[in-house]
């Protein structure tokens, strides 16, 4: 398997902070409120990473004391796309940090003959094209739907992507830096493997069903 480390577009959020909740999401025994919860929390960590290479430009200020040059976000506004459903599960705690982000949504999914992703809902802001866009989905697992959905966002005139989960599959990883080389990934780990049945292992199950306490 490729050794990932050395990829400077793969981010890992090592942050002790970041690896406890994960770790409490993984556990079986977590509840639905607790799981939910931590992935609010989990995703202001990944956000404050996945946004770190915003320009800055200095702004003149006055404190209560004296005028300064201050730093303050610069360029292009943001704009947060969330893979249905179980995106949606990460996107409250990324707009605590950015509260005027503009929200997108694609829906995909998967056509039992061909199982290649098939698109059923996508309503995106009409500037895309001068936004960062940060894509978010619990699970990297086999990649197919992240890939569509990032193509999907460039025929619509993205061009500044990051992409933003939990957990990802090395074959993930793979499929998705295959198809998008320029597209930064920012996750929490990147567990063993996939098994037969799509899940990634040790993994912490199906991320939908569990932010939503459906099974
Ligand atoms: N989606 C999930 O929710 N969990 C997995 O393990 C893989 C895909």
């Amino acid at each position: 398997m490729t050794d990932f480390a050395h990829d400077p577009g793969i981010v890992i959020v090592t942050h002790p902070l970041a690896q406890h909740k994960l770790t409490l999401m993984r556990d079986v025994r977590t509840s639905t409120g607790e799981f939910r919860t931590l992935a609010r929390e989990l995703s202001v960590l990944l956000g404050y990473e996945a946004m770190r290479d915003l320009p800055l430009e200095d702004v003149e200020i006055e404190t209560p004391l004296e005028r300064m040059q201050a730093p303050r976000l610069a360029g292009k506004k943001l704009c947060l796309v969330s893979i249905l459903r179980a995106g949606n599960g990460i996107l409250d705690g990324m707009l605590d940090l950015v509260p005027s982000a503009r929200i997108g949504h694609i829906g995909l999914f998967r056509d039992p003959d061909t199982l290649e992703p098939v698109e059923y809902y996508l309503k995106l802001p009409d500037d895309i094209g001068r936004r960062v866009c940060i894509v978010v989905d619990p699970m990297l697992a086999t990649g197919h739907s992240a890939a569509a959905a990032i193509a999907r966002l460039k025929q619509a005139g993205a061009d500044t992507i990051v992409f933003v989960c939990l957990l990802a599959a090395p074959q993930g990883i793979a499929c998705l830096r295959a198809a998008h080389p320029d597209v930064r990934i920012v996750t929490c780990a990147i567990d063993r493997e996939l098994d037969d049945h799509g899940y990634i292992r040790p993994g912490l199950g199906d991320a939908g069903d569990r932010l939503f306490g459906t099974k």
